[in-house]
């Protein structure tokens, strides 16, 4: 069933689990995810970044992917990461996407909070729920992409209050896409964060968090966790080794079989990992 994660991500923020989001790139992730999903009866989000964006207009992805979370028999949400762009995301909303990222991480704090604002706004009229950032989370594979800025307890409590976001991404040591090593999170920071705002926290960078930090998360206030680099490096490792098993093949349907069930395995453990409940 298609929702917009509103209440979930609220009551996981206040309880022992996160709410994993899912970037994914076509229908063989997207669909393993909410198989992950319905096996371990959890709800989750699938998530479309700028890469995937710039692959396929969003109202293609809005049908497919609306298509897969309606017939989901757990809550998935559909959602637009990480977009700097209004009138993507007014296409995006216009598509049938549940919620959307505005990212303003790398504006001043003023424009970030206007334009945030902005959205949420028109995002509201529509029941879409707004994500919106402050602090900035940077990118191991293209330096500069973003600043590597930690969030500041005062910013943080003056972009909730002001923007009306629904959660708010936060930077406490996070990198995007790291594959080999993982980052420092500086707990702390965190604690000070969630003491002081009202929000349900997102962390994004979840491929680069390592798994005790990921079920300590659990005990904050953090709704929803993003997670991109590793079901792409499952699914993209498990293809490489089909091809080179099977020189002869070129159905791409059977090529895609075993990468899709490697996305399963990572998504079920990710989700294991975010519950601690269990
Ligand atoms: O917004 C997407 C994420 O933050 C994913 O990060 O690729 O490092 O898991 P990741
Ligand atoms: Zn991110």
């Amino acid at each position: 069933m298609i929702c917009n994660m509103k209440t979930i991500i609220k009551e996981a923020a206040n309880s022992n689990y996160i709410v994993p989001g899912f970037n994914v790139f076509g229908y063989e992730d997207a669909i393993a995810v909410v198989r992950a999903a319905e096996e371990l009866n959890k709800p989750s989000l699938l998530m479309i970044n700028k890469l995937a964006a710039d692959y396929m207009p969003i109202e293609y992805w809005g049908k497919l992917l609306r298509a897969i979370a309606e017939d989901a028999k757990v809550p998935i949400s559909v959602h637009l990461d990480h977009c700097k762009n209004f009138d993507l995301i007014i296409r995006a909303i216009k598509s049938g996407f549940s919620s959307v990222m505005y990212d303003g991480s790398q504006l001043p704090i003023e424009e970030n909070i206007k334009r945030t604002k902005e959205i949420t706004k028109v995002a509201k009229v529509f029941d879409v729920s707004v994500e919106g950032e402050i602090g900035s989370v940077p990118y191991a594979d293209i330096p500069g992409h973003a600043k590597d800025l930690l969030t500041k307890v005062d910013d943080a409590v003056r972009f909730t209050t002001e923007t009306n976001v629904d959660w708010v991404a936060v930077a406490v040591g996070q990198v995007h896409r790291l594959q080999h090593t993982k980052s420092e999170i500086n707990f702390d920071i965190l604690k000070e964060i969630q003491n002081n705002i009202s929000k349900p926290i997102v962390i994004h960078g979840g491929s680069g968090i390592k798994e005790t930090d990921l079920i300590k998360m659990t005990k904050y206030k953090v709704g929803k966790i993003n997670v991109g680099t590793s079901l792409r490096m499952a699914f993209g490792e498990e293809l490489k080794h089909q091809v080179i098993k099977n020189p002869e093949e070129f159905d791409r349907i059977k090529l895609f079989s075993e990468p899709s069930k490697a996305v399963i395995e990572v998504t079920k453990k990710m989700f294991n990992i975010l519950d601690s409940n269990n």
